[in-house]
């Protein structure tokens, strides 16, 4: 029997529903109480597997479980912002949200802003940072073993075919998905911050080489941490025929920090304490996500139970949106940007109102 102390609805129940249920369900402390999508059978595939009530309407969901704690918003990332401030201004209910959380800075402070109001909080899901090999490097870089950041390299090489694309509407657009930095890359946008510091400058350039899509499927930058060590990014989708590794290295004063894998879950190089990459490793079996989704809602939990503060902060998502943009606003302006000055990317996120209605829900009559 578990102790519950948090109830989660979740809202679209897609391709990675499936690990919030997991995770959900298998963690202590948190019941998953109702799943809705526009598409009733996905919900109902929830009810059966995770004995859970499904819904194809969120405000029906909303009004028939007021005891709800948070709602996980797992719909299409354009999405996000106006599903987040929908539940807020209208429930009041706390807020789990996907990567790459909000798709503008100016929607972060916004949506953050109206949790504050409303007296709620917002969950970010940035569950690579709880692997191990990530955490041990941060170890690392916090008690000084690896001593000073000189450079830093992400690459990501992944295969996401036109298929993929096609799979839904929103997929390969600028204002529901953006390409492989927004969509894929986000997580190691967000790990050079986490691991590397605020970054001062970036130049970007960004390609659409392996798909029929209007956003970037491929993009290179170079970057400048406000430290003064510089860094260096390569994000594809293009490549092909399979996932061949998502990385993230540091050059330090004390010797070089590699995470690998498929997914950042190989501690590769580890200088300082070679005997330490071994213990730090974990096996994804090719599975992308990783296992992540379990650790973020343990955190929620504790975090919720004892209304502590969430580790990804208002000013973590912010900044972490924030160098997003830039990498847009770069290839937008090609030239350098300055990270602090840059304001929304003019095509990310941007209102287009054709797709969005594809996933607004309306009030049902009564309500
Ligand atoms: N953390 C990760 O590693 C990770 C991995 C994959 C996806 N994601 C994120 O999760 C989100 C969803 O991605 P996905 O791959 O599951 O997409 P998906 O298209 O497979 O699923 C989205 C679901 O949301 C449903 N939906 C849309 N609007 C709705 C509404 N108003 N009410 C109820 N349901 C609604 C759709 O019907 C669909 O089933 C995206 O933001 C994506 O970036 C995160």
């Amino acid at each position: 029997m578990k102790n519950i102390n948090m109830k989660v609805a979740i809202i679209g129940c897609g391709r990675i529903s499936g690990h919030h249920c997991r995770s959900i369900t298998q963690t202590e402390g948190v019941e998953l109480i109702a799943v809705c999508d526009l598409l009733i059978e996905k919900a109902k595939a929830y009810e059966e597997e995770f004995d859970t009530k499904a819904y194809d309407n969120y405000h029906t969901m909303m009004e028939d479980n007021p005891e709800i704690d948070a709602v996980a918003i797992i719909t299409p990332s354009g999405m996000h912002y106006e599903h987040t401030l929908d539940i807020i201004s209208r429930y009041k209910k706390n807020i789990i949200v996907e990567k790459p959380t909000f798709m503008k800075p100016s929607q972060v402070t916004e949506a953050y802003k109206k949790a504050e109001d409303a007296g709620v909080r917002i969950f970010a899901v940035f569950q690579n940072r709880h692997n191990l090999a990530v955490k041990r490097v941060l170890q690392g870089l916090n008690d000084g073993e690896l001593g000073q950041i000189r450079s830093v390299s992400v690459r990501v090489r992944w295969c996401r075919p036109q298929r993929y694309y096609d799979l839904a509407p929103w997929r390969g657009t600028f204002a529901m998905d953006g390409g492989c930095l927004t969509n894929q890359g986000i997580h190691h946008v967000d790990l050079l911050r986490h691991l590397g510091g605020e970054v001062s400058r970036v130049c970007s350039i960004h390609k659409t080489l392996g798909a029929n899509i209007e956003v970037e499927d491929t993009a290179v930058a170079a970057f400048e941490f406000k430290s003064g060590a510089v860094g260096s990014l390569e994000i594809t989708t293009a490549a092909r025929p399979i996932d061949y590794e998502a990385s993230i290295s540091l050059v330090c004063e004390n010797g070089l920090a590699k995470i690998g894998g498929i997914a950042v879950n190989e501690l590769q190089v580890y200088t300082p304490d070679p005997d330490s990459c071994e213990i730090n490793s974990e096996d994804f079996s090719g599975n992308v996500y990783g296992l992540g989704h379990s650790k973020i809602y343990e955190e929620i939990v504790e975090t919720f139970k004892q209304n502590k503060a969430f580790p990804v902060s208002y000013e973590d998502t912010f900044s972490t949106i924030r160098l997003l943009n830039s990498f847009y606003q770069a290839d937008e302006a090609k030239s350098w940007v300055n990270v602090g000055s840059i304001k929304d990317s003019v095509r990310l996120g941007q209102l287009d109102n054709d797709l969005a209605n594809l996933y607004r829900t309306t009030l049902p009559q009564g309500i």
